[in-house]
């Protein structure tokens, strides 16, 4: 299939970008470049031993969104593109809620009338909010996610559900619009790199998450890790979270892509997740092992809407999707390792 991957400049979807055009899919790029660096790309076509169009272009532009739309023959989308940082989107609401929620009504707009109806959806397991029991299961209530981030996500799965089923209910043959096949995949902790060490996560100033925070630390940029707190209800005190490798997440959108023609429900969630929690300090050892060494941490105080656990019942994809996480936290953390430590200022400049 033709699949136009949004923000497929970024760090999961020039992964993705990858693994689907490994499957036999031609990939186009669209990327405001908001979030990564343009030397990404040239490292994605040194893998895929292939050019790969991308279009620099702001989706929320929706009539630059349109156009791109008419010219691309587009099969389908997996849309990636929006502000992912939950603390900056504490302190920017109105950014994270114009640029999240237009860019993807931008791109739901020109889908429906070019007649696109095959769409992969970046989603997150913060859509569970803080009281989900744990494991999560996609058949839970929606809860008040924590954080303006987390409710652009729920917002646009709700877009999404209900542009799904005002199609199935029309009765009006509006002759664009197209049959609605919809896959909202539930991240969990997404880290790790591709083997090969040339592309990785490379968030732009410091970074908010665990793996590259560590891995910051360990290639000598950060003096030390702080450890938000070690006095959670968790075996050694530290937060556990579901880190999946970000290659298995790319191959879990591919699966997600491929089963579209044959899920029946017009709009459905998945979780994709190891279905396994790690600690902090677990991460921290694996890390260290990984790199040789042991690495400086202190604990601190706890981070406001950090939670205690959490992790995917991912039973859901296994069986409907065909799809498994395979890898362990130790390749994970090898696999970061080769990337930082061969770029330890991330992806250079432009
Ligand atoms: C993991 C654990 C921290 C940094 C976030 C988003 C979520 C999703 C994944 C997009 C926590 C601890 C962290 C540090 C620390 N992103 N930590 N010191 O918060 O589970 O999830 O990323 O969908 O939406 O919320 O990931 O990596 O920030 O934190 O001790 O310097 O590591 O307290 O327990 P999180 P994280």
């Amino acid at each position: 299939m033709r699949v136009l991957v949004t923000g497929g400049n970024g760090y999961i979807g020039s992964h993705t970008s990858l693994a689907l055009i490994e499957a036999g899919h031609d990939v186009v790029i669209a990327d405001s470049f908001i979030n990564s660096k343009r030397t990404v790309l040239p490292r994605l076509e040194a893998i895929a031993g292939r050019s790969i169009p991308l279009h620099d272009i702001d989706l929320t532009d929706a009539a630059a969104t349109d156009r791109l739309f008419a010219d691309g023959n587009f099969d389908a989308v997996i849309h990636f593109a929006g502000l992912k940082a939950v603390g900056e989107s504490v302190q920017k609401p109105i950014e994270y809620y114009r640029n999240n929620i237009d860019s993807t009504l931008s791109v739901v707009e020109a889908m429906k009338k070019h007649g696109v109806g095959k769409f992969v959806f970046s989603s997150s397991a913060t859509v569970y909010g803080e009281k989900a029991p744990v494991p999560y299961r996609e058949d839970f209530e929606y809860l008040q996610s924590s954080n303006p981030y987390g409710q652009t996500k729920v917002m646009i799965e709700r877009i999404l559900t209900d542009t799904a089923a005002a199609a199935s209910a029309a009765t009006t043959d509006d002759e664009t619009t197209p049959e609605w096949r919809i896959a909202l995949l539930r991240y969990f902790n997404p880290v790790g790199s591709h083997p090969s060490g040339t592309i990785g996560e490379d968030p732009q100033g410091i970074p908010n998450n665990l793996m590259p925070y560590l891995s910051q630390v360990a290639v000598g940029r950060r003096d030390h890790l702080t450890i938000f707190g070690n006095d959670y209800p968790t075996p050694d005190g530290t937060c556990q979270r579901d880190y999946i490798h970000v290659m298995d997440l790319a191959a879990g959108h591919v699966a997600a892509l491929n089963h579209l023609d044959k899920q029946t429900d017009p709009v459905r969630a998945y979780n994709l997740g190891t279905g396994n929690g790690t600690s902090v300090l677990e991460l921290v050892a694996a890390f260290s092992q990984a790199v040789g060494h042991d690495l400086p941490y202190q604990f601190g105080a706890r981070r406001a809407g950090d939670i205690a656990a959490n992790w995917a019942d991912p039973t859901r994809a296994n069986t409907e999707l065909g799809w498994q996480a395979t890898h362990t936290i130790e390749q994970m953390c090898e696999d970061t390792w080769r990337w930082q430590s061969a770029n330890p200022t991330g992806f250079p400049d432009a």
